[in-house]
């Protein structure tokens, strides 16, 4: 079995982030995005990655590299333009030759290991295996029509959803869905909808096996649903202090804290991942924040928050929460502000408050 990552795609909703960078790539708990799923398929024994980029190519293609870190094939397919999930597939039909796949999305994060869903369609080779989870909104998402067990319609964002089954990024094919694709047309939204591919499957007669997913699932491509992502995940994370904490600091709960880190006057309160050669410094870092390498962090108090490596937070007399801060950003201020800032900040931005 090979791995179709798909990592391009437009990432209007995450905007200012994605004008600079790729969304797949944005640490959660410290770490992009998109490898958790490779860890995840890796671990299951799979090898051969297909990986769909698009305007951000190099930046993703830099990122990862050839697989070697993860013991793994990458082979770069570049999509001309995002025209759909289908269309990504149809355009690794070269790649894909008759092996079967599974596909995952590179902004979709899985609690469950991919391995059991990978050993399930091995055992019963159904033309395609789905895996569902209960939403509160069903129509922001591909959505399962059931009767009993058997999925019998798929609908991509419906206004009136059938179910509260909501397709989860990651699929298992056969090479049967290439033909279910040849024929398709583009949906009202102008994508060629791989739920159109998998329904003209069932049409087919051909059985789509679904599971409804244990664990969460997330579909990082909003700022509201990273930041969930990323309290998801340091919730689990490994408490580690590697850099160094003097005796005027406090360290409470679960805190990572990376090589060549500096804590002085400040309080961390966890779960937190701090990551390399970072200064804190007369701060408060409150619960869920994820601060990656080189950053500093001076007479400021933020949580809840994912700040990107290389920025400055300097005496932001606001408490920052919710926000989610680019590459080299900076903060600061002089004077009076509100009591507590939300922000989103592309790579580069800089705030001064009066
Ligand atoms: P989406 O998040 O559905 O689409 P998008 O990236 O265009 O984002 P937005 O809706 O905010 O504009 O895509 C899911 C994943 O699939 C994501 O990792 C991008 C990737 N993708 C492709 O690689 N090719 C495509 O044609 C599309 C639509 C998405």
């Amino acid at each position: 079995m090979k791995a179709l990552i798909l990592a391009g795609g437009k990432g209007t909703r995450l905007r200012p982030i994605t004008f600079s960078m790729a969304k797949q790539l944005v640490p959660v708990a410290n770490k992009p995005v998109i490898e958790y799923g490779i860890e995840s398929i890796v671990h299951a024994g799979i090898r051969d990655f297909g990986i769909i980029v698009g305007d951000t190519a190099k930046e993703v293609e830099g990122a990862l590299g050839d697989g070697s870190r993860w013991g793994a094939r990458f082979t770069y397919i570049p999509q001309p333009e995002p025209l759909g999930l289908a269309h990504a597939v149809a355009t690794a039909r070269g790649y894909l030759a008759e092996d079967d796949f599974i596909m995952y999305l590179g902004d979709n994060l899985i609690k469950t290991d991919v391995a059991e869903f990978v050993r399930e369609f091995e055992r019963h080779r159904p033309a395609a295996m789905i895996l569902l989870t209960p939403v509160p909104n069903p129509s922001e998402f591909g959505v399962a029509e059931m009767e009993g067990d058997r999925v019998v319609r798929l609908e991509e964002k419906p206004k009136h959803p059938k179910s509260n089954l909501a397709l989860v990024g990651v699929y298992l094919f056969d090479r049967r869905i290439h033909q279910s694709i040849e024929t398709l047309k583009p949906s009202w939204r102008g994508e060629y909808e791989i739920t159109d591919a998998i329904q003209g499957l069932i049409e087919r007669g051909l059985e789509v096996r679904s599971h409804v997913v244990r664990g969460w699932w997330k579909d990082t491509g909003t700022v509201d649903a990273m930041l969930e992502a990323n309290r998801l995940l340091l919730e689990d994370i490994e408490p580690s202090i590697q850099g160094s904490v003097d005796g005027s600091s406090r360290i409470e709960g679960r805190v990572s804290l990376g090589e060549g880190t500096v804590v002085e006057g400040s309080t961390v309160r966890g779960p937190v991942a701090i990551g390399r050669n970072c200064v804190i410094r007369d701060s408060y870092i409150g619960p869920f924040t994820a601060i990656a390498d080189n950053t500093q962090v001076i007479g400021t108090e933020i949580e809840n928050s994912i700040v990107l490596q290389d920025s400055k937070l300097a005496r932001v007399p606001s408490r920052i929460e919710g926000s989610l801060l680019g590459r080299g950003v900076s903060g600061s201020s002089e004077g009076r502000v509100p009591r507590s800032l939300r922000i989103v900040m592309g790579d580069s931005s800089s705030l001064s408050l009066p």
